[in-house]
């Protein structure tokens, strides 16, 4: 054997031994959580499940204490996104994402990362500089290419999956790579697959996932599965490195039940790559944003159906490795502020007591961990 291959072998093996002891010293079910608590559920099946945080909420004692003992991955709402990591050109601040993964450290939790290339959420002195003229495309790459692999190096070690590239295809039918897209209408629709291998080049363990919504049969036509699925396949002959696809499923109860699901998760995990769903949440029409009471009492046997529905299409499909809420209290909830007149789309509700929807996750989880009693 070639000495090269050697010390590959010797460094690859020493990582996997410190993986194995971070995560005997700090259990993937958590170490002080209970055992029907979901992260603990879940580890039996060696899937985790997550939530995301904005880390300042976890200054809230009791937020805090249910984000790590129910969850065993967490997500920065938004403190990883390039508006918050450069401000200012030339200055990062890495603080919010920091604190979220030294949570997540002591709490035996893995983090994924997002996102490193969106159309949203951009630092103002990149869109205004593109529009002004005074960013040309070629410096524009230059920039992206210099904030994918900073972003990934700060990070290196610490993220379990990063949300490389998120929401590019239309909800057309037929779906397509969209071509009115900040990045595609500047850099071409080939930079989606450079941010893949620029994200490898920076940290060659991270998972790397392409994130969208709709891309498990929501749109009912699933124009949009189909668009994703004929981009993952030919990107995976292209030999771009992508290990996963990330379903957001922001779903919302007045709309069925994408019937899909269960097989576009296998249709990707047929690929060769991994699944997982990102951001769930189910929303619906309510009172005000406060109390966030539904207005149809039937929606409030849809919310948690729906959520039921979405971790048993994860379920499943052994590729699935993370289901993962946005948020899991709904006064925390992003949903009130973007769709006027909706909410109550999490678990927990505006006080932080476990909604119908928890119990379900928690109960389709017990019957996958330990099965149904026999008799
Ligand atoms: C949302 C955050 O939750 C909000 O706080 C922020 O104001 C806007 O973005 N899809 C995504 C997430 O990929 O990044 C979005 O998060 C929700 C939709």
């Amino acid at each position: 054997m070639k000495p090269r291959h050697l010390a590959a072998i010797v460094a690859s093996a020493a990582l996997v031994l410190a993986a194995t002891t971070v995560a005997g010293a700090l259990p993937f079910g958590g170490h002080d959580a209970s055992p029907d608590s979901l992260r603990a559920l879940a580890a039996k099946i060696g899937l985790r499940l997550g939530t995301a945080v904005t880390p300042f909420e976890l200054d809230n004692a009791p937020y805090r204490q249910i984000t790590g003992d129910q969850f065993s991955t967490v997500t920065p709402g938004n403190e990883m996104k390039w508006q918050v990591v450069e401000p200012t050109r030339g200055t990062y601040d890495w603080s919010g994402g920091d604190r979220l993964v030294t949570f997540a450290q002591q709490h035996g939790q893995l983090v994924r990362g997002h996102t490193l290339l969106w159309h949203n959420q951009l630092p103002d002195w990149l869109t205004t500089g593109v529009s002004n003229g005074t960013i040309s495309n070629d410096e524009l790459r230059a920039l992206l290419h210099k904030h994918v692999t900073d972003e990934v190096t700060h990070f290196k070690g610490k993220i379990w999956q990063w949300d490389v590239a998120n929401e590019f295809f239309t909800d057309s039918n037929p779906s397509m790579i969209n071509p009115n897209d900040f990045w595609v209408s500047h850099l071409g629709a080939g930079v989606i697959a450079d941010a893949f291998r620029w994200a490898h080049a920076a940290d060659p363990h991270a998972l790397l996932v392409y994130n969208d919504y709709n891309i498990a049969g929501e749109d009912g036509s699933n124009a949009k599965a189909n668009a994703v699925y004929a981009w993952a396949k030919q990107t995976l002959a292209d030999g771009v490195p992508l290990d996963c696809i990330g379903d957001q499923g922001h779903l919302d109860a007045q709309f069925g039940f994408p019937t899909q699901m269960t097989q576009d998760l296998k249709r990707f995990a047929a690929l060769g790559l991994k699944v997982a769903i990102t951001e769930a949440d189910v929303r619906t029409f309510v009172d005000a944003p406060a109390t966030q009471v539904p207005t149809d009492h039937l929606a409030t046997f849809a919310q948690p159906y729906e959520y039921d529905q979405m971790l048993k299409a994860c379920l499943a499909v052994s590729a699935c490795i993370s289901f993962t809420v946005w948020g899991f209290g709904d006064a925390n909830s992003w949903i009130p502020g973007f769709f006027t007149g909706e909410g109550y789309a999490d678990i927990y509700d505006v006080d932080l007591n476990p909604k119908p929807a928890y119990t379900v996750l928690q109960q389709d989880l017990t019957l996958a961990a330990h099965g149904a009693p026999s008799r």
